[in-house]
């Protein structure tokens, strides 16, 4: 069982997503230092997640995002019931779609954000599917892209085809974080 699941068991009353959000952001593994950033990029804004596991990502957009659509190849069941108290209490909008990130339909968002399987032709190849349907002004945010060369790559052989996109951050902490935007590139990838 996931430490998540075991706090969530064990919780005294109703869990918001602020609280979903704190547990993670405070449980120092290699997405929390993210959390605050991926929060603030996401305010206001229509988020497609990418890759579930326990929601880590879901709840730093869902405390501000003005929706979020998330995706994952498992059913996840047992991050995806804490959620649904969260939701309902928060009246927030929130989706789960079971389902291969590569097997969707494109959908209009202004983040897209990606942490699935951590190869190069996996993040090649949904960047090649759903990056159009990112509104102008959007951005697309990768996890773990420094702990995987192999996501740099294939990140790398995207931009290379696609112009009109380029690096407006790559941190290197974290197991690293890359943020695309249409525009030249402002960091190194
Ligand atoms: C690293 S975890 C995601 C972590 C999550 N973003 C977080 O912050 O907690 C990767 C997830 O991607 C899912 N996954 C792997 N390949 C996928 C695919 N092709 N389409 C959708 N989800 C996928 C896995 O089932 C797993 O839950």
């Amino acid at each position: 069982m996931s430490n998540i699941q075991q706090a969530f068991d064990s919780r005294k009353g109703v869990w918001r997503i602020k609280d979903i959000f704190d547990f993670h952001r405070f449980a120092n593994d290699d997405f929390s230092a993210h959390m605050d950033y991926c929060a603030e990029i996401s305010k206001g804004k229509r988020v497609l997640d990418m890759g579930f596991r326990w929601g880590q990502s879901t709840a730093a957009f869902l405390v501000g995002a003005k929706s979020v659509k998330t995706f994952d190849i498992n059913e996840c069941l047992e991050g995806r019931e804490i959620f649904d108290e969260a939701v309902e209490v928060d009246k927030a909008y929130w989706e789960f779609v079971w389902k291969d990130s590569l097997s969707v339909d494109p959908e209009e968002c202004d983040i897209l954000f990606i942490d699935t399987d951590h190869t190069g032709d996996q993040v090649y190849a949904e960047l090649t599917l759903h990056h159009a349907a990112v509104n102008d002004g959007g951005l697309i945010v990768m996890h773990d892209t420094q702990a995987f060369s192999s996501m740099r790559n294939g990140i790398r052989q995207f931009i290379s085809e696609n112009e009109q996109w380029g690096v407006l951050k790559h941190f290197v902490h974290s197991n690293g974080l890359t943020v695309l935007h249409r525009g030249r590139s402002e960091e190194a990838l």
